[in-house]
């Protein structure tokens, strides 16, 4: 939330600039919709004053004169404006929801390919509830008054002129009375103006903050409960809720009075119109059709007028909705400059002097790191717990990019790589597994489609699976739950090791992908990693240290610098710090 505040301030835009880009993204493609939509709004704001004008020779020609011509010809006249204005009202809302919808759905797609393509740095600092507010709610919210303060602005603008043309033909002198009264209205509102603005921005970033403390309960019910946070939880969640309720009545309260206002003053005009009409000079100039169609031209035109006094409020509230979601479309995505987009990896693996620090980190976390990993060598990372172990490897499919020096994979510098094809050279098995609620299959063929039933079936095999899979009820067309909650973390784990074996990458990276398993599963695991490993440079981050004993080399990290490197006998000998580190896990 307050890296997003100090953001906001830097990528202000103005209001202006939101709607230009609002406007260029639905005109694409939706040029005769929205065309259609005007064209309804011009029929509709045109049978207002029509409406209003038939008035007229209904009550003089029809009521008072009786004149039979006019009596026929009313009714058909006054049905082919109701005619007219049902097919303008029609065309108003269809099309306009079509040219809105179209909005929120390109929007959307916009914003899900920046999730995809957000650098992990971006996450790191990002709340997800608030992410999730701005492609739900804010997108939503866009969209809705965008199309409505369209239509205000051309349907309810054209009846206004429309009708105040009718009444100045009726009656110049009232007219004019009437339209003093719209300095005020026009002050009014660009006073509550920017207050609106603000309340708006709360209302809508507070939403965000409901949605990340709701989350946070979803995921962490376990935790909640063993650890009694109900009440913990419930302030909290009260705390955001309360929140959001108070800026939208403070924003229900501003809104209250700005059409109440306006009605009061759209009121005493009113009564002074009638007042004056009352005056002889009036009175003697205007028939009683005149008069008549006078008054309801007025009504007619109180509806569009609140319309067109609320449209500030309306493009202030859109503003705010569309800072927070062109703010997350126009977030920098992951850098790719690499255009190298084939390697074939047959060499080693070479980090030269690299140094990293997290973006919000006060010190370094790696520092000079030098190292070599022979193709298809199987090397271990150890060290305590912080130490730059999983940092390290993060490194070599980019997913941050080092202060200084450079990784090489067959001599090419990562960076050159375009970043599609480095990634498909590397298979990941971390400590948690993620997976998606969808089919044991569907979640291991992740990102791959040609694969037959036989390789899959295998892959499954090789990472003993099928244990547990034949026991299901669909076998491997059983849907596991979000993140996979109806399996066990050992069960998770086999399925990651499947999911590694189908991408057959030549680079695995394993991040302590059997600390959290008892030793039974361990094993197993182990013994599924080894069948991977083979043919493969594999890349051991060690929790237990006896699991890495035959690495061809085993690297020792202690506070982002690597201390000691070599076989385990060799690093024994040495009785160094591997060997205190080794000593101390198997003596406790
Ligand atoms: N996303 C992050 N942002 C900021 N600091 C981080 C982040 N991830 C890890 N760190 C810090 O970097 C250090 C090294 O972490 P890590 O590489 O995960 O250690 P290890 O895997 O060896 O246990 C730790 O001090 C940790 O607090
Ligand atoms: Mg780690």
């Amino acid at each position: 939330m307050e890296v997003y505040k100090k953001l906001k301030e830097s990528t202000q835009k103005n209001g202006w600039n939101i709607y230009k880009r609002l406007i260029r993204i639905a005109l694409k493609n939706n040029g005769t919709p929205l065309a259609l939509a005007v064209i309804g709004m011009i029929i509709t704001a045109l049978s207002d004053p029509a409406l209003s004008a038939i008035m007229k020779p209904i009550l003089d020609g029809g009521f008072i004169e009786r004149d039979q011509s006019v009596i026929s010809l009313l009714p058909l006249g006054l049905f082919l404006i109701f005619f007219l204005r049902s097919i303008g009202i029609f065309l108003t809302i269809y099309y306009m929801a079509k040219v809105g919808r179209s909005l929120v759905y390109r929007l959307r797609e916009m914003m899900f390919e920046k999730l995809l393509s957000l650098p992990i740095s971006f996450y790191d600092k990002s709340s997800s509830g608030d992410l999730m507010s701005r492609i739900s709610h804010n997108v939503e919210l866009l969209s809705s008054v965008a199309a409505r303060s369209l239509i205000i602005l051309i349907r309810d603008t054209i009846t206004i002129i429309g009708l105040l043309i009718w009444m100045f033909y009726l009656s110049w002198e009232l007219t004019l009375f009437f339209i003093t009264a719209s300095p005020f209205i026009v002050f009014l509102v660009s006073a509550l103006n920017k207050k609106f603005r603000r309340l708006t921005h709360d209302a809508q970033n507070s939403i965000g903050n409901i949605i990340h403390v709701a989350q946070e309960v979803m995921q962490g019910n376990k935790i909640v409960k063993i650890f009694n946070g109900y009440s913990r939880e419930t302030k909290r969640f009260s705390k955001t809720n309360m929140f959001n309720n108070n800026s939208h009545m403070k924003l229900a309260f501003t809104e209250g009075i700005n059409s109440s206002v306006i009605m009061l003053i759209v009121g005493s005009s009113l009564s002074g119109i009638i007042l004056l009409s009352t005056f002889d000079f009036i009175l003697e100039s205007i028939s009683v059709g005149s008069f008549v169609s006078f008054m309801f031209a007025m009504f007619m035109i109180l509806g569009p007028a609140r319309g067109l006094a609320s449209i500030n409020a309306r493009l202030q509230q859109g503003i705010a909705a569309g800072e927070n979601v062109f703010e997350l479309i126009d977030q920098k995505s992951e850098i790719d400059k690499g255009v190298i987009n084939k390697i074939d990896i047959n060499n080693n693996i070479v980090f030269k002097n690299i140094n990293f620090k997290y973006e919000n980190s006060e010190s370094s976390i790696l520092k000079n790191i030098n190292l070599t990993i022979e193709n298809g060598n199987f090397v271990a990372l150890v060290g305590m717990s912080g130490c730059g172990k999983s940092t390290l490897v993060n490194l070599i499919p980019r997913l941050y990019n080092p202060v200084s020096g450079f990784i090489s994979i067959n001599g090419i510098d990562i960076q050159e790589l375009n970043i599609e094809t480095l990634r498909s050279n590397i298979s990941y098995v971390g400590q948690d597994t993620i997976l998606f609620n969808d089919t044991i299959k569907n979640n291991i063929l992740y990102g791959k489609n040609n694969i037959d039933d036989k390789e899959i079936l295998q892959a499954l095999k090789n990472s003993y699976s099928m244990d547990f899979i034949e026991d299901m009820p669909d076998g491997i067309d059983t849907v596991i739950g979000e993140n996979g909650v109806l399996l066990s973390g050992g069960q998770r784990q086999r399925l990651a090791i499947a999911r590694a074996f189908l991408k057959n990458s030549h680079i695995l990276i394993f991040d302590e992908a059997t600390s959290s398993l008892d030793s039974v599963s361990e094993k197993y695991i182990q013994k599924a990693l080894n069948a991977l490993k083979k043919g493969k440079t594999t890349i051991v981050i060690a929790h237990r240290l006896s699991t890495v004993e035959n690495a061809d080399k085993i690297v020792v990290v202690n506070d982002g610098e690597i201390v000691e490197m070599g076989r385990h006998k060799e690093l024994i000998n040495k009785k160094g710090y591997y060997f205190n580190l080794y000593n101390s896990q198997t003596f406790q």
